[in-house]
């Protein structure tokens, strides 16, 4: 007969204990980028909200970013890096299939033996790895978790792109998430739908870029991003609102409760879409950090986390929606209680 197995029982509810942020010294504004892209800084900042985001100079590593945001994020939370037994690292531009970038940062900031690996989940990366790290606590996989988003996007953006250039940038965010005696992270709602997989995608693939060939005019190959945009801002304006309606009805949270909305940074226009269909009170803080920040992919929503915190605008305990969406496509979103 076989013998019953101990199953492992963790905390009864998990909770975002800190967050912290990096972004890259380099301001790069529009007027630089329509010395690249024919554009001009007014339709810039009206179609996307952007006046000014960062590119990470040489040394500004995926690595480096990562830990820094970590640091502040673990200092912030009262929780010591020997005290993190896992590390998840959400990043589409870790340029090493492998081993996984979260490893080597697991070691180098003291989270020695922590379970540690990196996922792609692009712009959702950030609310993916935070339904995994509320999971993992509650079964007692895991006690404390370090989440952290983290983009090089500047490596993968044709610069001379219309459709990119002006909108992916560099940063990275962390948060570390522990036990906690109240519900402080409410049910993910999530999903994919690869049969838009094409509307954002890497144009060619690593093999093309290391077969030495080069382009017509000479530069050698080097993978970059392509976006199909207008699908995206009308996917992520219209069924994105939904999901985020039922994040909320699963935690149990109206409109009228809500403080605070964090949805990725990916467009102002679309955090105004979404704001109105889900018609939010006019008092609800609205995380605008796109407008100095880009679209940082999976750091973006602890990013803005960040800023609003630091600014006064939000304040720990609130009630937030946190939603990402991106390439894929993929989404997540959830109710969580501010750090
Ligand atoms: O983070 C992952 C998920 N990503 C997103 O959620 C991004 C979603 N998409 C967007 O944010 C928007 O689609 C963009 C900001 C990328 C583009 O805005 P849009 O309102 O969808 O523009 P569009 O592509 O429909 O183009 C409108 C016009 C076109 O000109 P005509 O045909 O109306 O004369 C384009 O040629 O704007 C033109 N255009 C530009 N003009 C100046 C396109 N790109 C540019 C540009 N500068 N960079």
């Amino acid at each position: 007969m076989n013998p019953t197995l101990n199953v492992s029982r963790g905390a009864k509810y998990s909770r975002m204990l800190g967050v912290g942020g990096y972004r890259p010294r380099r301001v790069v504004d529009n007027a630089e980028i329509i010395t690249y892209i024919d554009s001009s800084d007014e339709w810039i900042r009206t179609r996307s909200g952007i006046t000014e985001r960062r590119w990470a100079s040489d040394d500004e590593t995926v690595s480096m970013m990562s830990q820094a945001a970590a640091r502040k994020a673990m200092e912030r939370a009262g929780v010591e890096p020997g005290q993190i037994d896992t590390v998840i690292v959400s990043t589409v531009t870790h340029l090493h299939q492998t081993p996984a970038i979260a490893t080597t940062i697991a070691s180098e900031l003291g989270a020695k033996n922590a379970a540690a690996f990196d996922i792609s989940a692009a712009c959702a990366g950030f609310c993916y790895g935070t339904a995994m790290a509320d999971s993992f606590i509650r079964t007692g996989a895991s006690k404390y978790v370090l989440v952290i988003g983290v983009e090089r996007l500047s490596d993968l953006t044709d610069k001379h792109d219309r459709s990119t250039a002006f909108i992916f940038a560099d940063g990275a965010g962390a948060a570390v998430i522990g036990p906690s005696d109240t519900p402080a992270i409410g049910p993910v709602v999530w999903g994919s739908d690869g049969d838009q997989a094409d509307l954002i995608v890497q144009n060619e693939p690593w093999t093309t870029a290391m077969d030495g060939s080069a382009h017509d005019d000479g530069e050698p190959h080097w993978p970059s991003l392509r976006m199909n945009g207008n699908p995206v801002f009308k996917w992520a304006s219209y069924t994105m609102a939904k999901t985020a309606a039922e994040a909320m009805d699963a935690a149990g949270v109206r409109p009228e409760d809500l403080e605070v909305f964090v949805p990725h940074q990916a467009n102002m226009r679309i955090t105004d879409a979404m704001f109105k269909a889900l018609k939010l009170p006019a008092g609800v803080v609205v995380a605008r950090d796109i407008a100095r920040t880009g679209n940082t992919s999976a750091a973006s929503i602890p990013l803005a986390i960040e800023a609003l915190l630091e600014s006064g605008e939000a304040h720990s305990g609130q009630t937030a929606l946190i939603i990402g969406f991106g390439a894929g496509l993929v989404y997540a979103g959830q109710v969580i209680l501010l750090p």
